[in-house]
């Protein structure tokens, strides 16, 4: 996702150095626009260093660029953090007096502003009253938290802690509010006889983070888990099952997104036995193929966003491997991991659509999150 970073003047300045560090390590590319005064307490080298991309805080800098406009409009998110009691009573006011304000007011992007300041600053009649109107225009404040302020004393003020704002900033928020989601998770089970099945290694862990980053960006989730003995995320709506038949049962219904997590077996017994087979006797079993309940959902749901997951031979080429399997089943995108991932609590994935392929590795819960930051933006404009 592309994000517009505005960094304003306030002591907690130095600790936006952390923020942009984590955003870029989660995939994001982000934009850094500090406020002059932002600089007097952090270097413009360090930010951009860390994001990756040059730092401008003049208005009438390169003007043939028109940059406050290019800026709001390429942004998906604007996160103002920290964001001084002036800042707040700039944008309350609609004040458009240097690059950072110029932006947001050129921007459509869902903004958050994390306010960090003096305690007697932030309970400021002022202040209260310039929040109250930017909640009331759909800018997501988030309070300050209370501990160490600028000088020896403490109290609320202090700008919340880097992971906590990416949660509020990202996933805390109502992106996709109003879209039903399902996820499947976990993997399904053929019965052989009565005591014993053809089952595989997924944990479900995947597809676990998957609906908890959707629920926290506001989705109606439904998760469906296929033998999942660990504890299920609550505020998601679980439907537990076991065979392919069982999944196909429960994956009926329509909805805006379905993310296929679950390993579903290929083979199924055409005849399960009754009863427990003996031990001691050679014996071959009659594999059938299982339907593919991911192309019979695409098939039949054309308003659903499909989205796969291909288990990809380790060493073999993941995108391409990936990309065939989004054309022969008619998905709109395919996850690509290779076999190591099965049951592990990191992965490396690459993300493939009609428009390209995008890569992410490090743990599971990371490479939901952007997977979910991802398809809201895809799902956002569509
Ligand atoms: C040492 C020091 C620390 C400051 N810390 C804060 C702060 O935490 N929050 C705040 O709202 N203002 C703080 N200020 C005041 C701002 O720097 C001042 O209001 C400035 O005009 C903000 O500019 P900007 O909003 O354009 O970045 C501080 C000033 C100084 C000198």
């Amino acid at each position: 996702m592309r994000i517009l970073l505005g960094i304003t003047g306030g002591i907690a300045a130095y600790k936006a150095a952390n923020l942009v560090r984590a955003l870029a390590e989660l995939g994001h590319n982000v934009q850094v626009l500090p406020t002059k005064n932002a600089l007097e307490f952090i270097g413009k080298s360090t930010l951009e260093a860390l994001s990756g991309n040059p730092i401008y805080t003049e208005m009438y800098e390169d003007v043939q660029e028109v940059r406050h406009v290019a800026y709001g409009q390429e942004a998906e998110l604007v996160l103002v953090a920290p964001a001084t009691a002036n800042f707040l009573a700039k944008l309350a006011n609609g004040m458009a007096d240097d690059l950072l304000m110029n932006a947001i007011l050129a921007s459509s992007a869902p903004v958050v502003v994390c306010p960090a300041m003096h305690t007697e600053m932030w309970l400021n009649p002022a202040t209260t009253a310039n929040v109250e109107i930017l909640e009331q225009r759909g800018i997501r404040v988030m309070r300050p938290e209370s501990g160490r302020l600028t000088g020896g004393d403490s109290g609320l003020g202090r700008l919340p802690e880097t992971s906590d704002i990416i949660s509020f900033a990202l996933y805390g928020s109502e992106v996709l509010a109003g879209k039903s989601v399902i996820v499947t998770a976990g993997g399904t089970r053929e019965p052989i006889d009565e005591v014993r099945f053809i089952g595989n290694f997924s944990s479900g862990r995947m597809g676990i983070e998957l609906a908890l980053a959707f629920r926290d960006a506001g989705a109606q989730v439904k998760l469906i888990a296929c033998n999942i003995d660990r504890e299920l995320p609550a505020g998601i709506e679980i439907q537990r099952v076991s065979s392919v038949s069982e999944l196909e049962s429960a994956m009926d219904q329509p909805s805006d997104l379905l993310v296929m997590a679950a390993a579903v077996s290929d083979f199924q017994l055409k005849n399960p036995h009754r009863g427990k087979l003996p031990r001691g006797e050679a014996m071959s079993l009659e594999l059938t193929p299982t339907k593919d309940l991911l192309a019979q959902y695409a098939a039949n749901q054309k308003d659903s966003y499909c989205v796969g997951f291909a288990l990809v031979e380790n060493g073999s080429d993941v995108i391409k491997v990936a990309t065939r399997k989004m054309q022969e089943k008619g998905v709109a995108a395919v996850v690509g991991n290779e076999i190591t991932a099965l049951g592990a609590v990191d992965s490396s994935v690459h993300f493939v659509t009609a428009d390209g392929a995008q890569h992410k590795s490090g743990s599971k819960t990371d490479i939901a999150r952007w997977l979910v930051a991802e398809l809201s933006a895809i799902l956002s404009k569509s």
